[in-house]
This record gives structure tokens, sequence and C-alpha cells, in this order.
């Protein structure tokens, strides 16, 4: 397996490019090698493409580039050496990499039997692989469990001054508000968002471990945050987290839950190996992977795990809103936290 994380990949393209040998479909595909574009940096990742190329005696070449950097990085390099498998996170993302035209059709009855239909394209574009719920993490001596209801709450006027979060132009807010513009409207939605900046302990900063910290530290009450930077604080010896708790904002239809997924490139040299790497990651050995080294919850539910955390943290119901539906609302959702003053 090689990753390559910074610009060095472009330098040897355009390097090789002088030697003419850098032009993409000229050069023959090696049918062992598989080509990955990921926004994900995570051991379960690094632990799959490790089992994968074990499993199948392949070789992984890994292309990493944060975020939205992502689909720049594939019109950049893709030419030379075209992504097999594109995997990125958050449903918004995917759908914006699907809308690039990033994305080729790969049908798999064993991954539609596997993947829930909320969790994959519905023509097979991209498959969700892992989640990540959006939960309200709370400090115990000062908040009563009782009083938190749902996303709700933390427009309620009773946490004036309490609530911490980070800014809207972060695609994690901006798929919940483009799920809760699906569930409720954009007029109770931006009355929501509104609700929730007035309630601010401060302005927005900083990442959801921040926002954990704040509450830890006694700067804000709740949070709004993504379960496994908890889970992942609650692993680890550097941060104490034991006087916080999370709560599931939502019974019914459920938890907002951000989903991170794999599609077979359009244009890949290997696409029945980048299919086959796919599976592989729906598979139990791939999925387990998620919980267990990046506190994430399977895409495939009935996959058992070790995770002593996750378990304390109890179980949920995901809201099974469509990811091509948060993703289509995006730029809505967007304009909604500007309306509301979510800065
Ligand atoms: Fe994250």
């Amino acid at each position: 397996m090689s990753i390559k994380r910074s610009l060095k990949q472009g330098m040897a393209c355009f390097a090789a490019a002088l030697l003419a040998s850098c032009t993409g479909g000229e050069t023959e595909p090696d049918p062992d090698k598989l080509v990955i574009y990921s926004s994900r940096h995570y051991d379960s990742d690094y632990a799959l493409y490790k089992a994968f190329e074990e499993a199948k005696g392949v070789t992984v070449e890994v292309i990493e580039a944060d975020g939205d950097l992502l689909i720049e990085r594939v019109r950049a390099d893709g030419a030379s050496n075209p992504p097999d498998v594109i995997i990125t996170v958050d449903s918004g993302r995917l759908w914006r990499a699907d809308q690039e035209g990033l994305f080729a059709p790969a049908e798999s009855e064993f991954l539609n039997e596997r993947i829930p239909a909320s969790m994959r394209h519905a023509d097979g574009h991209w498959y969700g692989l892992s989640s990540r719920a959006r939960v309200i993490v709370y400090a115990r001596d000062r908040v009563d469990a009782d009083a938190l209801a749902g996303y709700e709450s933390l427009a309620d006027p009773a946490f004036e001054g309490r609530v911490c979060a980070r800014s809207s132009g972060n695609i994690y807010n901006i798929s919940l508000l483009a799920a809760l513009i699906d569930r409720w409207g954009e007029t109770r939605a931006q009355d929501w968002a509104s609700k929730v900046a007035a309630n601010f302990a401060r302005a927005p900063q900083g990442g959801d471990s921040d926002q954990i910290r704040a509450v830890a530290a006694g700067e804000c009450d709740v949070a709004l945050v993504n379960h496994y930077y908890f889970a992942r604080m609650a692993r680890s010896e550097e941060d104490d987290v034991s006087g916080l708790a999370v709560f599931w904002p939502e019974a019914s239809p459920g938890v907002h839950v951000n989903i991170s997924g794999a599609g077979v490139a359009s244009g890949a040299r290997n696409p029945e190996l980048a299919l086959s790497f796919i599976e592989f990651a729906a598979s139990d050995e791939g999925q387990r992977l998620f919980p267990e080294l990046t506190n994430e919850y399977p895409a495939v539910t009935s996959v058992s795990y070790s995770n002593d955390v996750l378990d304390a943290m109890g179980k949920f119901t995901a809201d099974p809103l469509s990811g091509s539906v948060i993703g289509g609302n995006q730029e809505l959702a967007q304009r909604v936290f500007d309306r509301a003053g979510w800065p």
C-alpha cells in the first residue's frame, strides 16, 4: 500500500509528463493495482487497504485529499493516474462528487443486499460503508437529560447562552440542516437555526472535538457534534469526558447520520477490482474495522464488533432519509443558515 497525501503525486506526474509517460490511457493498466482517491485518513481505512491487498494479492495506491479538495485532486491527477475507487465523507460530498460525474454505475447484488437502500445511490454510483451520528453531547451535572427532546431542544430559550456548535460552513451541519429542511420544511428549519444561533455560548469556532472540550471546560452545557469524536475522546487518555454524556436526538424519524461511502470511478482502469474492493469493505471482515478502529457505525447493521464505548452509548434509531435527498438540499441549507444568522 502506498499513500500520497501531498502534492508529490502531481509533481511526479508533471516530471513524468516531460518524459511523455504520464499521459493516462497510453500506459497499460496494471490489473493488479487498485488506485483509490480518498478524503478519509483513518486507521480503519488503512487496515482495510492492507487486508484487501493480502486477500487479493494486489497493490493498493491511495491518494488522499481533504474534503472538497478531493474532487479537485481527481480533476488534477485523474488523467495521468485515474482513480478506480473514490471514497469520501458525508452524503453532501458523495452527492457533489456524483454531480461532477466522478462515479460510474456499478451493480452488485451483494452490496444491495447488505447496505440499506438509504445508504446507497439508487443506481449504484456509490455505496455507504459507515456512518456517524450527529448527536447532542451534554454536561451531566448541568443538564437534565429529560430537558432534552431532540434537535429542537438546542433552540429552546432554556438553553440561552449554553450551546456550542461549529460554523455553518461545515458539511456536517449543512447535511443536518438539509435533512431537517426535508423533515420540517424550509421555514421551520430556518426558525430553528436562528434560535440555535441565538443560544450560542460563543461564536462558532473549531471542530467538533473543540465543542466537546468546551462543554467539559464549562464554557457551554450542550454541543452539537458527531458521536465518533466523543467516542474517540472517551477511549483516549488525553481527554476527560467522564462528566459528559451523549443524547440521541429524536427517536422518530431518527438521528441524523453522515454517511461515508465509496464508488467505482468513471474512467476506472480496473472497474471489476474496484467493485470487489467495495464489496470487501462491506464484508463482515471489512465492516468491523469501522467501529473498532474509527468508532463509526458499520453500514451493515448485522455485523458484530467489539467497542465498549459504542456499546455504552447504547442503541439509537438512524434517520432513514436518503443520502441523495440530503445531497440535493445542500445549497438550500447553506442559504437557510446564512439567512438564520448562524455564522
Ligand atoms: Fe470528522
